[in-house]
């Protein structure tokens, strides 16, 4: 996923320092990463990973009716013209990829709204929720810049895995949630090309990344931890 370094409004081009920061830090993101997903374990015999896909989904359903509702609370804060008018297009996708994992979970004989979110995963929502009074670039810096980036892997590695156990399921991810996914990484990254112009916004927003991947991977932590008692 790319985005041009294009022009910012009104105040010429984005200079070549912003997109080297840039760059640097979503190297710094996937390099936290390495190995950090511990949500599906690809050496899994089948049976286990079958398990974890599912719990995946479950667990999914939550986290895109979160998703949504964050992106809902987050965008009267957001002053940032070119920025907030991305957002509505974000919130509809999270909302009809709630829909969406209901229904395939339906149908695979599950009864979605009686899945129980785990306490680490509401914990990361709220504290992302109550986030909105924080500056547009460190918000978008945490979610879509790191979150969704780090979002795009993981779904990149559960395609590949329920490709064998599941296709059906795994071509939803892949033509019905993946892209939109790509885009809202996108909005991140656009986010910082435009915002993060000084050293000290370059600093607050390195931050925001660090605190976000710090509390996502203890989420997907807890979240295997769960999934391995099979909770
Ligand atoms: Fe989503
Ligand atoms: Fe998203």
């Amino acid at each position: 996923m790319t985005v041009a370094v294009g022009r910012r409004e009104g105040s010429g081009r984005v200079d070549t320092e912003t997109g080297e920061f840039v760059r640097q830090l979503a190297a710094e993101n996937r390099a936290f990463w390495v190995g950090r997903d511990v949500r599906l374990d690809p050496t899994a015999p089948r049976e286990t990973l079958e398990r974890q896909l599912r719990y995946r989904m479950r667990q999914g359903v939550y986290n895109e009716l979160r998703a949504a509702e964050l992106i809902a609370a987050w965008i009267p804060s957001v002053q940032e013209r070119e920025l907030r008018g991305m957002l509505p297009g974000q919130l509809d996708d999270e909302q009809r990829h709630y829909q969406l994992l209901r229904r395939r979970l339906r149908e695979l004989g599950e009864d979605p709204d009686a899945w129980e979110p785990l306490p680490e995963w509401e914990t990361l929502f709220d504290w992302l929720l109550a986030a909105r009074a924080r500056p547009t670039l460190e918000k978008l810096a945490m979610f879509q810049f790191a979150g969704e980036t780090q979002s795009c892997e993981g779904f990149e590695m559960l395609i590949r895995l329920a490709e064998p156990v599941d296709p059906q399921t795994a071509r939803l991810y892949r033509t019905a949630i993946l892209p939109d996914e790509y885009r809202h990484a996108a909005i991140g990254q656009q986010a910082l090309l435009l915002l993060a112009d000084t050293p000290a916004r370059r600093v607050r927003a390195a931050e925001a990344c660090r605190e976000m991947n710090r509390r996502v991977f203890e989420a997907y932590a807890a979240h295997r931890r769960r999934a391995d008692r099979g909770g």
